[in-house]
């Protein structure tokens, strides 16, 4: 698969065949994904690949609560309790997203992404806002993940909800204290065929020219980006 091609078309996966992900496939991600930049080169990333079934299920009842907690506070628990007052798009992916979360424990194979402390260089930790700057050295690898597993034909979810169940994740994966969750990817082969195009906002709207707010885009084209 042509790289353009996958990075249009890798969007999340959440449900998936029962098959088994070949080892030798994962390898050859993960032996493509290691070429990702991080500060230093420091390479802090760490992952646990988590095939077996009651681990797997330890992630899903980890998983669950948060994913609960957060339909609650995002106003999500609504939309699928009363999905006629909203938008179908967004009763979809609602209901996708919980039917993910509750056969967590059935997505064949789980990626525990983690990054050592010592390797992170938050260069905007004094500033008076939240920091940013210390996921820059797993999130590209993390992306790298992803798209080498489009490449191989396999879909996958990425989340960040285990990581307030670090303390119980490093427990159950024993994961050493020097190492912080970075993200889960549920990985699988997609149940679903792979839809025709993502909704993204166009290039025009984030891009800019010189200054902030200044179109990039000749005029015309902006509709096709
Ligand atoms: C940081 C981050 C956190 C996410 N957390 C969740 C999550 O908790 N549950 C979920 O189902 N999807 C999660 N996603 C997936 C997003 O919902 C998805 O990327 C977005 O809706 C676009 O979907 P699409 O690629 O299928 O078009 C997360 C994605 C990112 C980048």
């Amino acid at each position: 698969m042509d790289l353009f091609e996958a990075m249009g078309g890798a969007p999340t996966s959440r449900r998936f065949k029962p098959d088994q992900v070949p080892r030798e496939t994962l390898l050859r991600v993960l032996d493509r994904a290691r070429f990702a930049p991080s500060g230093g080169n420091r390479q802090g990333w760490r992952v646990v690949v988590v095939q077996d079934a009651e681990r797997r299920a330890a992630l899903r009842d980890l998983y669950l609560p948060r994913w609960e907690a957060y339909m609650q506070e995002t106003g999500g628990a609504r939309v699928l309790a009363e999905p006629d007052s909203f938008d179908p798009s967004r009763v979809r992916m609602a209901r996708r997203a919980d039917e993910y979360a509750k056969g967590l424990g059935d997505v064949p194979l789980h990626l525990v992404v983690g990054v050592r402390i010592e390797d992170v260089l938050a260069t905007d930790a004094q500033l008076p806002r939240q920091s940013i700057v210390g996921g820059a050295s797993v999130y590209p690898f993390v992306q790298n993940v992803l798209l080498g597993l489009r490449a191989e034909g396999l879909g996958a979810a990425l989340t960040t909800l285990l990581v307030p169940a670090e303390e119980q994740v490093r427990q159950l994966l024993e994961i050493p204290q020097e190492i912080a969750l970075a993200a889960h990817i549920g990985v699988g082969y997609r149940a679903d065929p792979w839809p025709a195009r993502l909704a993204r906002r166009r290039v025009a709207e984030f891009a800019f020219a010189e200054r902030y707010g200044q179109s990039l885009t000749a005029p015309g084209e902006s509709a096709s980006r």
